[in-house]
């Protein structure tokens, strides 16, 4: 038996499946306090009560998805310095405008690390620190990402910790490693936080992290998009969307992708690829605030979108409720418009929820296919995945057919593939394979309508942001 860790912006879930097939055999869940900042011993408290009760009996190796970007600082003892700011902390929005331009713009960032650095960048984070903290910044010895800190402590626990690890997945999401090259850029540390500091070893994709006392292979671990798209085992024309606490689109890649818009990150994925992606801070949490505010639960929230007619009768709704990424608007919030007293109805607002969550990751899919990618079809995973009005309205407003794959938690089992993979030796991971759940075509005839639902999207955005 293998397992894998999804240590989430909100909970600590662990899948354990058969080495050989994939099958997942038992999941367990622990919540830990979610928010933007977090100290890094809730994550651990988590991943042991979501591995209490045995748990992991009879698990010969294991690895950890995380959040990615997360910035654990480490002092020379590594103890944490102060509690880890997170992917969706926006407070860095301003050094990262600072460090694109005194790199010399965003063509320089993605010349050095194929990515342009926004506040959820690890590298923007420590500028912050150093800026607004510097005793705590001075006390820093080594930073870490989430799955390294979890992967480290696992193995500290279990006495077999050697030396702090990342994987190339995570390190891509830092802001100061290139996914191209393979390599550190520690000028840019240096940059950001006016010295370096100790940083992980980045392993190879089947590589181990290290062995606990009791025998188990914890494996190099990696992000939690990178460990999704491992779990998926995507064909070439897949691009997924997941609708978590933040929406990402993103497609397995042989090359990096080169955006100097900055919407496309150029990530690489776990199996020594690439992942381009984009990212938005508003996607399951979009629908969850409008039921509360319609006081209706979801399946009625789905239920209601449905009755409505395609566009919300002129309604639209901008989603940024925790300021917005992709697009860069960390200050941004959301914004209803359109609003008449003829289509101030519970169903019209319940629909342009899921347009608008929906829309604004439509230009994620559009950054894609502008860099070439080839859609084919959109595999849809992620909490929001299992509403009705999503599934129903996705292809329209993608432009591609969609498939559901079966409920599944992942993140978890990308990562448990990639602890079978350590465990096995081989080449390449096993062939594990994802059942599809449900299929959505595109509706004929229905472009026209959904074109100007993305229209009209856009056009609110270009005059409420001049985006
Ligand atoms: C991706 C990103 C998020 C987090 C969420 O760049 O910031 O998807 O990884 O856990």
């Amino acid at each position: 038996l293998v397992a894998g860790v999804d240590s989430s912006t909100q909970s600590s879930k662990v899948v354990v499946c058969d080495a050989d097939t994939g099958e997942v055999v038992r999941t367990s869940r622990a919540p830990h306090p979610d928010g933007t900042e977090v100290h890094p011993d809730r994550w651990w408290d988590a991943y042991v009560e979501a591995t209490g009760d045995g748990v992991l009996d009879g698990v010969a190796a294991l690895a950890v998805g995380g959040q990615q970007h997360g910035m654990v600082t480490l002092d020379e003892d590594d103890v944490v310095v102060r509690e880890a700011l997170l992917w969706n902390d926006t407070r860095s929005a301003g050094a990262a405008r600072d460090l694109v331009d005194e790199l010399g713009g965003v063509a320089a960032w993605v010349d050095a690390v194929g990515s342009v650095p926004v506040a959820s960048f690890t590298v923007t984070k420590l500028r912050w620190l150093a800026e607004h903290e510097p005793d705590a910044a001075r006390r820093v010895a080594r930073v870490v990402l989430p799955h390294d800190w979890l992967t480290g402590r696992i193995l500290k626990e279990g006495k077999g910790f050697e030396r702090w690890s990342t994987d190339r997945g995570d390190a891509s999401g830092t802001g100061y490693w290139s996914a191209s090259t393979n390599d550190y850029r520690l000028d840019l540390l240096e940059l950001s936080l006016g010295r370096v500091l100790e940083v992980p070893e980045v392993l190879s994709p089947a590589a181990a992290a290290g062995r606990t006392a009791g025998g188990v292979l914890v494996a190099a671990g990696t992000g939690d998009n990178m460990g999704a798209a491992l779990g998926l085992t995507t064909t070439p024309g897949d691009v997924v969307v997941s609708l978590g606490t933040s929406g990402t689109v993103f497609t397995r890649s042989e090359t990096p992708i080169r955006d100097e818009s900055g919407a496309v990150a150029g990530f690489a994925d776990a199996t020594g690829h690439h992942l381009p992606l984009m990212c938005t801070l508003n996607a399951a949490r979009v629908l969850g605030a409008a039921s509360a505010l319609l006081g209706v639960d979801l399946a009625e929230l789905d239920r209601l979108a449905l009755q409505a007619r395609p566009g919300a009768d002129g309604l639209t709704l901008l989603p940024y409720l925790d300021g917005e990424r992709t697009p860069d608007l960390p200050d941004a919030t959301g914004t209803l418009g359109g609003l008449t007293r003829a289509n101030a109805t519970p169903e019209n607002l319940a629909r342009a929820a899921v347009e608008g969550m929906l829309c604004n990751l439509v230009a994620g899919v559009d950054a894609l296919r502008d860099h070439g990618v080839r859609v084919d079809r959109v595999l849809l995973i992620g909490g929001a995945s299992a509403s009705r009005a999503v599934r129903e309205l996705a292809p329209g407003l993608f432009r591609a057919p969609v498939a559901v794959p079966a409920p599944g938690e992942y993140v978890g089992i990308g990562a448990a593939r990639q602890a079978a993979w350590a465990l096995s030796g081989a080449a390449e991971p096993p062939t594990w394979q994802a059942g599809i759940e449900a299929e959505h075509e595109v509706v004929p005839g229905s472009e026209q309508e959904q074109a100007s639902v993305v229209a009209r999207y856009r056009d609110l955005l270009a005059r409420t942001h001049g985006r």
